[in-house]
């Protein structure tokens, strides 16, 4: 399951995400502020839920059941997420592993002017929770960084009440295209300095196995478009250039087939 041979320790992980908040890559204006209302303007069509029509509508669908009930995000990021179901009337604890990503998210919700139950620090591999404290959990584009998922799942399940949904967007899919590309050589493809120190993919009986205790309730393949990447070097010019615009060209169900975003929607027992 591991692609890459670099550290894949819990302060190799933190190290990288603290120094790469997702979302500030995106800023090139050396003028827009890290934590300002422009900043959060700038990043917010980058970030999943606007760049991904399926996010939003997953957030709307989900949000409707936990009106008025508890949802723990984990690596929660810029808080974009966590803030879409606040808005909906949602009772969110944003959390993540690196304190840089809590600070932004604090700001953020100061900015828009919002109030979570909390916004802090935690490790899902080791959550400070007590059992059955959540009524939902949700992780976008997080556990496959974690060097653990299993031990992400457990923790999940262990956090939620029974009957809890755990809604995970998205593990990483193999086989893939980005699966294929992840293994060419060794230059970065997906982010533009470095790329993180732990990303696992998993064949979908994979992740189908780590949800014991769970009923799977949904299962899709997503991301089935590629989207230009920001950043230079041959292999990423490869891909802009000559990749993604064959890609776009395979027809909607097939390319579904080779998607390299697989989520899962699943109920605690
Ligand atoms: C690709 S970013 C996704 C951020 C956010 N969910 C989004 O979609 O914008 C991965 C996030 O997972 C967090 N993360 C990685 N390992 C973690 C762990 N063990 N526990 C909690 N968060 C973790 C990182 O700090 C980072 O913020």
């Amino acid at each position: 399951m591991q692609v890459q041979t670099k550290e894949r320790s819990v302060e190799a992980v933190r190290g990288y995400w603290n120094a790469h908040t997702l979302g500030k890559q995106y800023v090139l204006n050396a003028g827009i502020v890290f934590g300002s209302a422009e900043f959060f303007d700038h990043v917010r069509p980058w970030m999943n839920p606007f760049k991904f029509p399926w996010i939003m509508d997953r957030i709307d669908r989900e949000a409707v059941g936990l009106n008025g009930k508890h949802l723990l995000e984990i690596g929660c990021g810029l808080g974009y997420d966590s803030f879409e179901f606040l808005k909906r009337g949602v009772k969110v604890t944003s959390t993540d592993l690196t304190p840089e990503a809590i600070e932004l998210t604090r700001r953020h919700f100061d900015v828009e002017g919002v109030q979570a139950e909390s916004v802090h620090v935690e490790n899902v591999l080791d959550l400070t929770f007590e059992d059955n404290a959540f009524d939902g959990v949700w992780a976008n584009g997080v556990l496959h960084h974690t060097g653990d998922t299993q031990q992400a799942i457990r923790e999940i399940r262990r956090v939620l009440k029974p009957g809890g949904r755990a809604i995970i967007s998205h593990f990483y899919r193999k086989p893939s295209w980005m699966h294929l590309l992840s293994r060419l050589g060794r230059e970065n493809i997906e982010y533009k300095d470095e790329d993180p120190p732990v990303t696992d993919f998993y064949t979908e009986a994979e992740v189908l196995s780590m949800f014991d205790g769970f009923v799977v309730e949904e299962t899709a393949n997503e991301h089935y478009r590629a989207l230009p990447i920001a950043r230079s070097g041959l292999k990423a010019s490869l891909y802009n250039m000559a990749f993604k615009p064959a890609y776009n060209l395979v027809p909607e169900l097939a390319a579904k087939r080779l998607a390299y975003k697989f989520s899962v929607t699943a109920v605690k027992q």
